[in-house]
């Protein structure tokens, strides 16, 4: 298997949905919510896009409290995070206006009953100007649309959604180092529509067409492989 990111339909939604946030215009608030089921490539799209804009990416644990985000925010910021939370906050916003930077914050179902939190991320957006993106699972939008000023705040919403036949056969020409026939394709759209599934049968095929010496798969031989 090729180690490299694909562009899948989801990826390339998200990314005129990133430049779109980074080229607003004044007046247009400047968060985004990023959600779909687990497993589509919502973490992994945002580190790439991380790896070559200007982003930081938190990892939102289950006992977070709204100091802790901030500690990590500074930290990720580049500082020695302050004691008091006032002054997390002002370190944070200091970083953030003089060098403005995307926040990811993954994992946000876990903050989405914790409106000081959100509130807190909403007052450093609102303050510095930069964009926040939260990231969070399937029922992210509407458990987050009841905080109507943070969800007002969403200019752009990316749902990731189940990769397509399409998406499969862009994921095969780019990762698999075995050509797929268009049964082949259709036959793993039957059966996984989530990217670590999709890659395991690519795996698969590769391991057949090895033990058999086959240039091309097809449904046919990766019927059965999977039982
Ligand atoms: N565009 C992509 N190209 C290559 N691998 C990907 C891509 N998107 C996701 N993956 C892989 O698929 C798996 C699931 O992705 P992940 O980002 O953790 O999903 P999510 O955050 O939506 O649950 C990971 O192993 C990841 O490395
Ligand atoms: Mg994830």
């Amino acid at each position: 298997m090729k180690k490299v990111f694909a562009r899948t339909s989801n990826v390339e939604r998200f990314i005129l949905s990133m430049s779109r946030l980074q080229n607003r215009q004044e007046g247009i608030p400047g968060m985004a919510l990023v959600y779909g089921e687990p497993g589509l490539g919502k973490t992994k799209t945002a580190l790439w896009w991380i790896a070559q804009n200007d982003g930081v990416f938190i990892r939102t644990k289950k006992l977070m409290t709204g100091r802790w985000l901030l500690e990590e925010i500074v930290a990720e910021l580049g500082e020695a995070p302050m004691r008091r939370i006032s002054d997390l906050f002002r370190q944070a916003q200091e970083q953030l206006l003089e060098h403005p930077r995307t926040i990811f914050v993954d994992e946000a179902d876990y903050l989405s009953h914790d409106a000081r939190v959100l509130e807190t991320l909403r007052d450093l957006h609102d303050i510095t100007g930069s964009p926040i993106v939260l990231i969070g699972m399937d029922q992210a939008d509407k458990k987050l649309a009841r905080y109507k000023h943070l969800y007002d705040r969403f200019s752009e919403i990316v749902h990731f959604k189940s990769l397509t036949e399409q998406d499969i056969r862009m994921i095969a020409d780019q990762l698999c180092e075995v050509a797929l026939s268009d049964d082949a394709i259709s036959y793993i759209a039957g059966q996984a529509n989530k990217f670590r599934k999709i890659v395991v049968w690519l795996y698969r095929a590769e391991a057949i067409a090895k033990a058999n010496s086959l240039k091309t798969v097809s449904a046919q031989h990766l019927n059965g492989a999977g039982k």
